[in-house]
């Protein structure tokens, strides 16, 4: 049963019990193979009807996290042991390396748009979670008042009322800006890209994490940067102590990462280690490119600070998108670019110019009226069920020894497999069976990450999804047994 066909305080208790069991299960207190608790407790215990109970212990067997004998009960899948194996911090070379993805990155991205594939190679939400209809009805009504507004140039920075949308944004969240501190851009991308550009140039050092969004290392590579690995920290992530250290022997001229969940860890960064961050890169003069395209995903009770946010010396430059959270395709973001504004002004005009004015004000409309707001509370709640199925999921098909990432937010996963498993033969053996899935080999410069495999958990656990899991998991596990003999 899906929780779309429920009501909704139905589907807010059902919720209620699989969170209740899954945090039992996280926390160690129900191990494998014990009982779970009996319909009968459960329900006096939570004050939920022993239907909802059952049909959220149906559910929890369906990902595996429950199995049901007979005459006797549910009891806690004895696969779930490796739920709480998360994956290591590993060491990056030290060293910055030109970036050669060449052609693996077009074979492996080939089949992008292809609606036969399962996605858990994308990093996208499905557009079930998105609120398509009503953005469409604010698009319809913005575009028959405003026709002429829609259909002409606007040029950069972009839409004053998205911009001032945008800041009251970050007022929410103790980061002050003004409107003319706003860029708009194409997507987080752009951002990223006049960013690297501006602050960079041919032959520099750019410090990234270690796993990192492979677009970036993209970018570097076609600009002819280097970059250097950082080790980052599964859950905490970039490691200072290493940046430091790189600081001490290396001329680094920016450095980029995701303190805000990252692509693929998940991770986020302390408050603390923020400042840290901040403060240690302002002693060197020396910009930091923050990605905060996951900042609004995340599962704790508040949104978490920016890095933007303890910045006094206006060199960081934090970028942004509704990519992630409202329209992909609507290539909205956006750039806080500190003291380099007017020069990602310049740059921007003289590249990519205009970004559309129909997507930017209806964007625009669309959180004025209140209802991204509203999105956003029902859109990270279901984030974080979708993740926390796909961990029980990938727990109970892959094979023995793997460990999977426990995100802050977003939702992708990344799994680090026995070692041995080499994610380009189960990249091309998925494919073969129409399932998608991003080797870990593309988020690193050296392409380590052999034997990772990012998967993308923001579509909606039905049974092709689920079934495409468990073939993942019997292809992982071939995979291993051949590299052992
Ligand atoms: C970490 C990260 N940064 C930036 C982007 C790009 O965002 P956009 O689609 O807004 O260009 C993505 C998209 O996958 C991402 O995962």
């Amino acid at each position: 049963m899906t929780v779309s066909v429920q009501n909704r305080s139905e589907s807010f208790k059902y919720d209620q019990v699989s969170r209740y069991i899954t945090a039992l299960v996280e926390k160690g207190d129900l191990k494998p193979g014990d009982k779970a608790p009996s319909l009968r407790r459960l329900s006096k215990e939570l004050g939920v009807s022993i239907s909802t109970i059952s049909q959220s212990y149906l559910s929890l067997e369906d990902q595996g996290v429950l199995t049901a004998k007979p005459q006797s009960g549910f009891f806690v899948n004895s696969m779930v042991s490796q739920i709480n194996n998360l994956p290591k911090t590993t060491t990056a070379t030290g060293q910055p390396h030109r970036v050669r993805f060449g052609e693996l990155f077009e074979k492996i991205f080939a089949n992008a748009n292809n609606p036969r594939i399962v996605p858990f190679g994308e990093a996208k939400p499905s557009m079930e979670f998105m609120p398509v209809k009503s953005l469409a009805r604010t698009t319809r009504s913005i575009i028959s008042r405003h026709p002429q507004k829609c259909m002409d140039y606007c040029f950069p920075p972009g839409d004053r009322r998205l911009r001032e949308q945008i800041v009251e944004q970050y007022a929410q969240i103790n980061t002050r800006v003004s409107v003319d501190d706003v860029i708009i851009t194409s997507g987080a991308t752009e951002a990223l890209s006049l960013c690297l550009r501006t602050v960079a140039k041919r032959g520099d050092i750019i410090a990234v994490e270690s796993p990192t969004y492979f677009a970036v290392l993209r970018m570097i590579e076609k600009m002819g940067m280097l970059a250097l690995e950082i080790d980052t920290d599964p859950q905490t992530g970039m490691e200072l102590d290493a940046l430091g250290e790189a600081f001490d022997t290396m001329d680094i001229k920016a450095v980029l990462a995701s303190p805000n969940i990252s692509n693929p860890l998940g991770c986020l960064m302390p408050e603390e280690n923020k400042r840290e961050l901040v403060n240690m890169l302002a002693e060197r003069d020396v910009p930091l490119i923050e990605d905060d395209v996951y900042g609004n995903v995340y599962f704790a009770e508040k949104r978490p600070r920016t890095a933007k946010s303890y910045d006094l010396n206006n060199l960081v430059l934090s970028c942004s998108s509704f990519s992630k959270t409202l329209a992909p395709g609507f290539r909205v973001g956006w750039v806080l670019a500190g003291k380099y504004r007017d020069k990602i002004i310049e740059l921007k005009q003289a590249t990519f110019s205009a970004t559309s004015s129909i997507n930017q004000i209806a964007v625009a409309e669309f959180l004025a009226s209140g209802q991204y707001d509203r999105h956003l509370v029902r859109f990270r709640k279901a984030m974080h069920d979708q993740v926390e199925k796909g961990r029980f999921m990938i727990a109970k098909s892959f094979p023995k020894g793997t460990c999977i990432s426990n995100p802050q937010g977003g939702n992708v996963l990344w799994v680090e497999m026995p070692q041995g498993c080499d994610s380009i033969e189960v990249f091309n053996r998925a494919l073969q069976k129409n399932i998608g899935v991003t080797p870990g080999m593309l988020f690193s410069a050296t392409r380590r990450f052999r034997n990772y495999l990012r998967i993308n958990c923001g579509f909606p656990w039905n049974e092709t999804n689920q079934a495409a899991i468990a073939i993942l998991g019997k292809i992982v596990s071939d995979v291993l047994v051949e590299s052992n003999t």
